[in-house]
């Protein structure tokens, strides 16, 4: 099929979708009417509880202390990255006398409110990490039996968006009712936390998620399995959200996102191209922006990437619609994101993992047609900023990208 017939027949079966959407009743918690972003432990410092022989990167106060300060004086918070999110292990083995779920008090002598107080004392919102089951992944105790009273407790101590995993549960129907049950809980509690769900992943491994339910108990979701700090699990994720753009694109929206897990720019594991790639791809697929990563040892390069504001906008784009996978032609990946404005996010990914930069055509025609424009100005986003000028619809904009690089372009 030519490439300007197949795209007409995808994005309007994709905005056809978005449109049918408006009517779907979301989360109605006020919260996260676009991505949430932050800071988020778990991919680069894991469960070391080893406080003797991993000091500086163990889970414990000190951590979290000085990464709030850092986001503060380094620009994160003034970026956008709000939420600082504590992941598994912190956790006491075992509950309170009065069952109340308490901190491990050897990494956080001064309790888990005490740390929350500094975060917020700083102008940061706190994430915390919890289960649906009896265990949390890593083997703390987990919310089963005591969603009313953990959320209770996440309440008096001041958090303000709860992870909820999903391990160690035991039928489906359990699984779900302790979603629906815990997403209830926290509203009853009358504070604003955002309620991020890992429903649909353990979910789609039995059933067909019903992406409606999900989004009318939970702010986000991850669909897929944990992301690791390599450029086969960006490129894994990536393409299982376009083979299943149908079903996920129409879920999102303000206060509901699929979270296709961490940033994890800023780490070992990605190229520079490949960290621009994770960036433009986030922006576009509308994603949580929830880094993952050491904010006291980071380069220049990343950090300008992460604090991209004109990416990042993309992103927090009031519209809140996904982008969609609109092209995958000749070692070209090719995604757009309607935005707010009229204007149109566009991302070409080099899937050639070999020899040198290539050159993408692109025409008008190519792209999106409710895009306002006739004569569009381009201007190239990413991986540095560069504006084509205006291009018209008999133009062929030839745009060079890097092997597993991605150029991010703004249309409008
Ligand atoms: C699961 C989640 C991860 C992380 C770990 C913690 O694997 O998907 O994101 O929270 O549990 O144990």
């Amino acid at each position: 099929m030519e490439p300007a017939v197949w795209k007409r027949l995808l994005s309007s079966v994709i905005l056809g979708f978005v449109l049918y959407r408006s009517d779907v009743t979301a989360l109605k918690n006020g919260l996260a009417l676009t991505p949430p972003m932050g800071w988020l432990h778990w991919q680069r410092f894991l469960c070391q509880t080893d406080c003797k022989n991993y000091p500086t990167s163990c889970i414990n106060d000190q951590l979290f202390m000085q990464m709030a300060d850092i986001m503060v004086s380094n620009g994160w918070l003034k970026a956008g990255y709000k939420y600082l999110c504590i992941d598994d292990c912190w956790l006491a083995p075992h509950r309170d006398k009065n069952n109340r779920l308490q901190a491990d008090p050897d990494r956080f002598p001064g309790g888990m409110k005490k740390l929350i107080d500094y975060v917020h004392d700083r102008g940061l919102l706190f994430g915390i990490y919890q289960d649906v089951g009896n265990k949390t992944c890593a083997g703390f105790p987990g919310s089963r039996d005591f969603y009313e009273l953990d959320a209770q407790t996440f309440a008096d101590w001041g958090v303000d968006l709860l992870k909820f995993d999903g391990c160690y549960y035991d039928t489906l129907e359990a699984l779900k009712e302790g979603y629906r049950r815990m997403a209830m809980a926290l509203n009853r509690t009358g504070r604003d936390i955002v309620y991020s769900c890992e429903w649909p992943l353990y979910a789609r491994q039995i059933e067909q998620v019903n992406y409606t339910e999900v989004a009318e108990y939970c702010n986000s979701w991850r669909n897929f399995g944990d992301i690791d700090d390599s450029w086969a699990s960006v490129k894994t994720i990536v393409d299982i959200t376009a083979a299943l753009q149908e079903e996920l694109v129409p879920a999102a929206g303000p206060g509901a996102w699929n979270d296709p897990d961490m940033l994890v720019i800023g780490n070992f594991g990605l190229s520079f191209d490949q960290q621009v790639t994770q960036m433009a791809l986030w922006a576009i697929m509308a994603a949580p922006l929830l880094m993952s990563n050491d904010l006291r040892e980071i380069s220049k390069e990343s950090t300008a990437l992460l604090q991209n504001q004109e990416v990042i906008a993309i992103n927090q784009d009031p519209l809140g619609t996904q982008g969609y996978r609109l092209l995958k032609v000749n070692g070209f990946d090719m995604w757009e994101k309607p935005l707010a404005s009229g204007a149109l996010a566009i991302s070409v990914t080099n899937r050639q993992e070999i020899g040198g930069p290539r050159y993408f055509l692109l025409s008008r025609a190519m792209v999106w047609d409710g895009l306002a424009c006739d004569t569009c100005y381009v201007t190239q986003l990413l991986p540095t900023r560069y504006e084509y000028g205006y291009f018209n619809a008999s133009q062929v904009l030839k745009v060079p990208v890097n092997p597993s690089g991605t150029v991010l372009l703004r249309l409008e």
